[in-house]
């Protein structure tokens, strides 16, 4: 392992663990316990993720069993929009968190986004890092102009940027402007969250093939040669061997460069230059969810966190979580009662088109032109290209349904208008 020496003088490992989108409690404490077992040392969760308690289970235990002591270890947690409105709003938000983590620090805490009032926020963390509750602080999806600006505005120069780089969005110039001020960049989502076949793509498959490895081991470390620190996720002890058996190999200038060739130049995972997206996040309450907490067990597939990407076109809260992003991408979609989603087309030439497999609760389909389907667990519907339909959970009933997603050419789904609560009401 490298280590990579923040501007306060600490060492942070060049590649620790993530834990987004492991909402279960013990999933997540089994998850931290092998990933500690298997040789991370960097954990990084966030107050959104809602497994703090969970993290600090799995990091309780570990040391319990003298598998690592805290000291070893660098745990990182993000304070959220909604409590980036005020300097004490945030200061309290770290205090919450190491309640829930059950310690009396951590070493890095970051406002999640560039959001609600972030400067009164980052006073806020700057407080509790002078008081000896986080041992630096930092920001994360700060994009260059706005990092620029707090910097030029702060007194304590943020230690670590959290931004998503992967070889799809490599974000050079963003790198530079980190570089600039002397802070560590780090990556979120360094697989691409499966995205772009990433896992098969010919390329980096290729590359790896000389240094038997795989294409999962080559993006990772791309970027640690680049100087990025990275936090790959995953649920299976295999993969996260794999993900940190990237130590005893280097990539030449060459094949270094042939990556960075793959950069779109924008993300396909988040646009945080929509307003829309800016609104819902700072309209995402977690404080009142863990109130209003989805049913445990509702299907045995993962309820994943809040859907960010399509939200605008939902009406009531749902959830995603990625069941395969290999091969056949298949997410499992949970809708709380009375949430469904807007008309919409899955447009492709060839092909194209989605499955629906319906895992639990009630919920409905519904064609234009045509009456509504309803649907129970068990259920299969087909849904072809260039066919105007909805889906949605019953008014009562929480429903989950795995979408798969049916390859074809030049597919994209174009979003139409929200089903009226006029018609949805008719329903029963
Ligand atoms: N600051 C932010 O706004 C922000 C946003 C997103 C993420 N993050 C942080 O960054 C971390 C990583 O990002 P991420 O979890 O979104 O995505 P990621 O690490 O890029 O990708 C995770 C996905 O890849 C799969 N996977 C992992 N290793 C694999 C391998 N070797 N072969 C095949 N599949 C593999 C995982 O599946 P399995 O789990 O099934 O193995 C999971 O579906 C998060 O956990 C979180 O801590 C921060």
């Amino acid at each position: 392992m490298e280590y990579v020496t923040l501007n306060t003088g600490a060492k942070m490992p060049l590649e620790g663990f993530g834990v987004f989108q492991i909402p279960d409690a013990d999933e997540c404490e089994r998850v931290v316990y092998d990933a500690i077992k298997t040789g991370y040392r960097l954990l990084d969760t966030a107050a959104s993720y809602m497994n703090e308690e969970a993290l600090g289970k799995g990091v309780k235990k570990a040391i319990a069993d003298g598998l690592v002591t805290r000291e070893e270890l660098f745990i990182t947690t993000k304070v959220w929009v909604q409590d980036q409105k005020t300097e004490k709003a945030a200061y309290e938000a770290v205090k919450a968190s190491l309640e829930k983590l059950d310690m009396p620090y951590v070493d890095l805490v970051l406002l999640h986004q560039a959001m609600g009032d972030y400067f009164a926020a980052y006073r806020g963390i700057t407080k509790a890092y002078q008081e000896g509750l986080t041992k630096a602080v930092g920001v994360s999806n700060f994009f260059p102009s706005v990092l620029a600006n707090i910097c030029e505005n702060v007194e304590v120069i943020p230690a670590v940027n959290q931004v998503e780089l992967h070889p799809f969005f490599a974000q050079q110039e963003a790198l530079a402007t980190m570089k600039a001020y002397g802070i560590a960049p780090q990556a979120w989502a360094p697989l691409a969250e499966g995205k772009h076949g990433i896992f098969t793509d010919p390329e980096l498959t290729e590359i790896g093939a000389k240094y038997g490895k795989s294409a999962a081991q080559v993006v990772l470390r791309w970027n640690v040669q680049r100087g990025v620190s990275i936090l790959p996720k995953s649920t299976h002890v295999e993969r996260m061997e794999q993900n940190l058996s990237i130590w005893d190999f280097e990539l030449i200038e060459d094949e270094m460069k042939k990556i960075g060739e793959k950069d779109l130049g924008h993300s396909e995972i988040i646009n945080h230059f929509d307003p829309q997206l800016v609104k819902m996040l700072n309209n995402r309450k977690i404080h009142e969810e863990k109130e209003n907490s989805i049913p445990a067990g509702l299907s045995a597939f993962p309820v994943g966190e809040p859907n960010t990407s399509t939200a605008q076109y939902f009406i009531g809260q749902s959830y995603l979580a990625p069941v395969s992003t290999s091969q056949v991408p298949i997410f499992n979609v949970t809708f709380e009662p009375g949430c469904r989603n807007n008309w919409h087309i899955h447009h492709a030439k060839n092909g194209g088109g989605q499955m629906l497999i319906c895992v639990s609760g009630r919920g409905w389909y519904q064609e234009w032109g045509k009456e509504a389907r309803e649907l129970h667990p068990g259920d299969v519907v087909n849904i072809p290209a260039e066919v105007k339909h909805w889906h949605g959970a019953a008014k009562d009933t929480w429903f989950q349904h795995l979408a798969v997603e049916v390859q074809g050419e030049e597919t994209k789904t174009e979003w139409c208008e929200a089903v009226t609560a006029d018609a949805y009401d008719k329903l029963d």
